[in-house]
């Protein structure tokens, strides 16, 4: 089977074959960032405009490297949500008229269930169960993962995001926009010399609260010196307490759920600090650790074709299916 993959859901627009027999990934990604930031974020509707001329090309591009059209394609998937309600709905039409011309079935695929499946194409095959830590721009979830399909939610933020937090904090350092992998790259710079607070450190659940920390950093950075070691050090000692946020809550739920294998999902799962913590983790605890391969961790569509290859098509495929809120869990009906 060879799946087409189209992802608009936000500010990436990506297209994406999957051939499951060769177990081959062919796909393009096309960051909208330049668009965005002058603007210190996400405005939807350029995003939205974006999409729209960027799709076409960036198949075509794709199709040099492998066959794309009715003979070739035996199905499409594509980003149902939840994202940007006329982002989604661009990729949505896109995937969904590409279907009715070739007469191909259509699978509409929730955008954090194609973040889990990407770890399929690191070094190792996902085995389910497993416990996932999603971490993204948008959300931060810890998930029980009893099959695919079957989700269960032991937590989440009540507030921002770790991404968000990640941007915020960025943004507070002069560090533009999307400034988490630039706060990651400064912190390599300084040393986590600062000490700030681990919300919900000792409350029972599995939430995550991330908003008091950047109230917190604003903070710091009012009273400290305006140097760029300043800084390195302020941005280590933040992703450093982000950090231990995640592996506190992460340890608890393993140890809750019992489970011996975490799949670590979304943007921020590229962060190498988290990575060396949860390798050293899984290493004493014995634990299988999967990852995406880090090009797969941000916005992509090989992970929508790898979600498309295991979920089935709709039965209305001329309904353009669009779900900008859509909580994963109600997968499992
Ligand atoms: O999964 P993703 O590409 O998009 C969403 O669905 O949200 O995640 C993007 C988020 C952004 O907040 C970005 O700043 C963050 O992931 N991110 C990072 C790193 N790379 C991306 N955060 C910390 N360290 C990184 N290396
Ligand atoms: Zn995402």
């Amino acid at each position: 089977m060879r799946v087409l993959a189209i992802e608009t859901s936000c500010d990436e627009t990506a297209v994406a074959v999957y051939d499951q027999a060769t177990n081959q990934m062919y796909h393009r990604v096309h960051s909208q960032i330049e668009t965005h930031a002058v603007y210190g974020g996400v405005v939807p509707e350029l995003a939205s405009r974006d999409h729209f001329t960027k799709l076409s090309a960036l198949l075509a591009d794709l199709g040099k490297e492998t066959p794309i059209d009715a003979e070739h394609i035996d199905r499409i998937a594509y980003t149902s949500g939840p994202g940007l309600a006329g982002a989604l709905m661009v990729g949505a039409a896109f995937a969904t008229g590409l279907a009715y011309a070739w007469d191909c079935p259509v699978v509409p695929i929730h955008h954090l269930e194609g973040h889990l499946m990407a770890a399929q194409m690191g070094e190792h095959p996902i085995d389910f169960p497993f416990l996932a830590l999603l971490v993204s721009g948008g959300h931060t979830q810890l998930i029980e993962a009893e099959q695919f399909g079957v989700y269960h939610l032991l937590g989440e933020t009540i507030d921002d995001a770790v991404g968000e937090a990640f941007d915020k904090t960025a943004k507070l350092l002069g560090l533009g926009y999307p400034g988490g992998p630039a706060l990651a790259a400064l912190a390599e710079e300084g040393d986590a010399v600062y000490e700030l607070p681990h919300p919900l450190k000792h409350q029972s659940g599995f939430s995550f609260s991330f908003s008091g920390l950047k109230t917190a950093v604003r903070q710091l950075i009012q009273k400290s010196p305006d140097d760029r070691n300043t800084h390195a050090n302020i941005a280590a000692s933040f992703q450093k307490i982000c950090v231990d946020i995640l592996v506190h809550q992460l340890k608890r739920a393993m140890k809750h759920t019992g489970q011996t294998r975490l799949v670590v999902a979304g943007g921020v799962g590229a962060n190498k600090r988290l990575r060396a913590e949860l390798k050293a983790l899984a290493e004493a605890e014995d634990w299988t650790l999967l990852y995406p391969p880090a090009a797969y961790c941000t916005d992509n569509a090989a992970m929508i074709a790898i979600a498309g290859s295991y979920r089935s098509p709709t039965d209305a495929p001329l309904t353009v299916h669009v779900r900008p809120r859509w909580p994963m869990m109600t997968l499992n009906d």
